[in-house]
């Protein structure tokens, strides 16, 4: 099959190397001309297990070719696919310039019959409509009438297990009204649908708000658990201990139950703001959803908390390793990431940071720039050289089995602020270190 694809990010790189992968012929049309040129010369520009293998066999192979042409993206697939980001506005609602764009240059440039257009970007209620609408009114402007179809196909794969999660689905939400259109939707996804029957039919309106609602009631577990976590602080209780209390019930289970310094990451902030804002729009309020916002916005501080306590509220002139930059383990993503929140506020009061982190320095290096209170170390033991204290921002497996005497030898105040609650508080204070986790280890109200 010949597929295009709109946008070289996390979701759009990947569906297209594994679509490559298994045979089809695909194009990727990102705009960004220096992440074109980087991608034909089979440099990977984001950090996801798996994937430079797949770009550099898709290449070889030629099913996988890069261009930052939108007529030879559109000439080229009989589906195009839409990945493009879809940002936040100043009010939380979902920026959706990029993907109306698209589907402009799609209406521009379309002179076949029978495409099929699939949203895998993450857009409010409505989106689907505004697509067909945007493309059948720029063929309009150049006197033609063309048949389409618009499917939203939204995506569930997260990053860090990104090529996995695409090729092994839990499920293929397709949203659309023709049985025809789910037809070719299901020969498309044929080669990721083999053992057992993952493609779910619906409409496209709740095909949009599923992905809304998914990473909704993911987050809202989250923040569940630092609300209990705060209580497990006060009332002198363990959290860990709690979560494998609750856990094992499996009307409840274990995944997305863990407390720690908060969610960050390009969806949930983003997704939950733009739920929020779409409730709004119809004269909802989205109460729980809200709340699970302000939880999460509060607990992104919570680290810094901590040490500011920790310190007395003297901050000057002190030195705080960090232990993790990006938003969670198996990325290189930093955006919205608690680690942000952390580095500012120390720097706000004057610390400075040795940070490291096994894939996002480079992330963060951009984002700052060189300055005299931030140091990027190149491994674990180099970043707690010199530090007062240790915190834990983002759980990479690194991270989990440290050598508790060296780190009591080398941290001048001999403190860990444990931010994902990844070590042994108990192995932590044998070894002559105050552990302050989130929930759990010493109190620190
Ligand atoms: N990152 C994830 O884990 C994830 C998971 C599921 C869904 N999503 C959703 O998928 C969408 C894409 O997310 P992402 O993380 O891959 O974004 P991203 O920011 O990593 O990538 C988007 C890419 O699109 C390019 N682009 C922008 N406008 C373009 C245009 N007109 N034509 C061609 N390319 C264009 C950008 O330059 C960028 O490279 C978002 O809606 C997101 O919410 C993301």
């Amino acid at each position: 099959m010949r597929i295009t694809v709109f946008g070289a990010g996390y979701v759009g790189l990947v569906s297209a190397a594994c679509f490559a992968e298994v045979g089809n012929d695909v194009l990727v049309v990102e705009i960004d001309r220096e992440r074109v040129a980087r991608l034909r010369a089979g440099i990977c520009p984001i950090y996801e297990p798996g994937l430079p293998d797949l770009i550099e066999r898709g290449l070889a192979t030629h099913r996988l070719a890069f261009t930052d042409s939108p007529r030879e993206g559109v000439a080229h697939g009989e589906f195009l696919l839409i990945a493009v980001g879809t940002p936040p506005e100043e009010d939380g609602s979902a920026d959706l310039s990029h993907v109306l764009a698209v589907a402009r240059s799609i209406g521009q440039h379309l002179e076949r019959a029978g495409s099929i257009v699939v949203v895998k970007s993450t857009v409010p209620v409505g989106t689907n409509a505004k697509v067909r609408e945007t493309i059948a009114a720029a063929l309009a402007e150049r006197g033609r009438s063309l048949d389409f179809a618009v499917v939203s196909n939204p995506e569930f794969l997260k990053e860090g297990a990104a090529v996995q999660d695409f090729q092994r689905p839990d499920r293929i939400i397709i949203g659309c009204e023709s049985g025809e259109v789910l037809d070719r939707m299901r020969a498309l996804y044929a080669p990721f649908n083999r053992s057992h029957e993952r493609i779910v039919w619906m409409d496209p309106a709740s095909a949009e708000l599923s992905k809304y609602a998914a990473n909704a009631m993911l987050a809202t577990r989250i923040s569940f658990m630092n609300e209990i976590a705060a209580i497990a602080e006060r009332v002198g209780a363990d959290i860990e201990r709690v979560r494998i209390g609750i856990g094992s019930d499996p009307r409840i289970g274990f995944s997305f139950l863990y407390a720690g310094a908060g969610f960050g990451g390009s969806c949930f902030p983003k997704d939950l703001n733009a739920l929020s804002h779409l409730a709004r729009s119809r004269g909802l309020e989205c109460r729980l959803v809200d709340a699970v916002i302000a939880i999460n916005h509060a607990q992104k501080r919570r680290l810094f908390r901590m040490i500011d306590r920790f310190f007395e509220g003297r901050l000057e002139d002190r030195t705080v390793a960090v232990w993790g930059l990006a938003f969670k383990p198996g990325t290189d993503d930093v955006r919205e990431a608690p680690s942000r929140v952390l580095l500012e506020s120390l720097w706000e009061a004057g610390a400075k940071v040795r940070a490291y982190d096994p894939a996002a320095a480079e992330a963060i290096a951009a984002l700052y720039g060189p300055r005299p209170d931030l140091i990027l170390c190149s491994s674990p033991e180099e970043a707690i050289e010199g530090a007062d204290v240790l915190a834990i921002v983002t759980e990479w497996k690194v991270f989990w089995s440290p050598d508790y005497v060296r780190l009591a030898e080398t941290l001048r105040e001999r403190a860990i602020f444990d931010g994902r609650n990844i070590l042994d508080p108990e192995t932590a204070r044998r070894a002559g270190l105050r552990y302050f986790g989130i929930g759990r280890g010493e109190p620190l109200l």
